[in-house]
């Protein structure tokens, strides 16, 4: 059996130790032979392929990143059809090509997509969920959460002792397009004050009300937003015009746009810290090492198997396998609940 691998958009902590079981476990247990797919679907799109093999793997467990590469290629989309062929059947075609009897793809909403549009059309394809908002409903967790939900909460730790020497209100933007899992999290774990999701739009003359108290009660307050929370009077998130291949606008200002309102509104001043892809880069946390092992050894299992169409999903502490249609079904979104345990106010 030769197995290819590829992973797809957004980069998470834990891929390199995802492939690395993948290869491992596919070797050792079963002799497989592996060939590395570049930069997601652009690999199998354009026949890019590298080698992948233990020698490959070596070493890349702490390793962030992808030793693959990613991108938001789309060989759904109209543009990635040549010669009046399509892109999903110049994707088969490859494969066939390359003797590619399996492929596994790494990947969140976007990739998985395209894997079971893939599987629908014959491909023996089995996933593995990626999404460092941890948003897919098919799983309890994905592994690079944990790692950004640390790296943020360390910035919130610092961004205390540093507000509170100015008097400032500090503002601090993270990741999270439909979901608010790591400003949840993060700003639970960092004893954040206000905590903006896009779940639940914020009315900002009270999150504004809420900072001037703080303030009164001599604390400077930090406030989480991710990314992709808006305010009640504004219809959607704060986007940039660029729009990626399956249609995602790019997302960022909404920190700076509060900070700005909260020191036109309370007269204290306000500055916004927005840490991108600080979250996404570096190595794994311990959590994220373990949960992006089992998935890799669980897939190519599934693949030895010939559980084609699944894809890994956590469940409580077990890995169990679920049609791959699952994970791009639903989005799990932190439920109202989770609002009155977080301690804070969610504006
Ligand atoms: O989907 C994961 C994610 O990290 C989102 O939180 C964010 O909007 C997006 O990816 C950023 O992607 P890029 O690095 O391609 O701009």
């Amino acid at each position: 059996m030769r197995v290819g691998v590829l992973t797809g958009g957004g980069d998470c902590p834990g891929l390199n130790a995802v492939i690395r079981a993948i290869v491992r476990t596919g070797i050792v247990e079963h002799g497989f032979q592996f060939v590395g797919f570049r930069d997601g679907w652009r690999g199998p799109l354009e026949a890019d392929t590298q080698p992948l093999d233990v020698q490959a793997v070596r070493g890349i467990l702490p390793r962030g990143g992808t030793i693959l590469g990613s991108s938001r290629t789309n060989p759904l989309a109209d543009s990635a059809a040549r010669d009046g062929i399509s892109g999903l059947d110049r994707v088969r075609e490859n494969l066939a090509r390359l003797d590619v009897n399996a492929l596994i793809a790494i990947g969140g909403e976007d990739t998985l997509g395209v894997a079971n549009r893939l599987h629908q059309a014959g491909v023996k394809v089995v996933g593995v969920p990626k999404t460092i908002d941890n948003d897919l409903g098919a799983t309890d967790y994905t592994f690079g959460f944990d790692t950004a939900v640390n790296i943020a909460m360390e910035a919130i730790d610092r961004l205390h002792t540093t507000a509170e020497s100015h008097h400032r209100a500090l503002i601090v933007e993270v990741m999270g397009r439909n979901a608010g899992w790591i400003a949840l999290h993060a700003g639970m774990a960092g004893g954040a004050n206000v905590i903006l999701i896009p779940e639940h739009p914020f009315d900002i003359g009270e999150v504004c009300d809420y900072v001037q108290h703080r303030f009164e009660t001599r604390y400077a307050p930090i406030v989480v937003v991710a990314e992709g929370a808006h305010a009640k009077t504004v219809p959607g998130p704060v986007a940039e015009s660029q729009i990626d291949a399956f249609g995602h606008t790019r997302l960022g200002g909404v920190g700076q746009l509060l900070a700005e309102e909260i020191q036109r509104r309370t007269g204290k001043e306000a500055r916004a810290t927005v840490l991108g892809h600080i979250q996404r880069g570096g190595t794994p946390t311990a959590f994220d090492r373990v949960l992006a092992t089992r998935f890799g050894i669980g897939a190519i299992r599934a693949v030895a198997d010939g559980a084609f169409g699944t894809m890994v999903a956590l469940r409580g502490t077990h890995i169990v396998r679920v049609p791959i249609a699952d994970a791009v079904e639903e989005l799990k979104l932190v439920p109202p609940e989770r609002y009155s345990e977080a301690e804070v106010f969610f504006g």
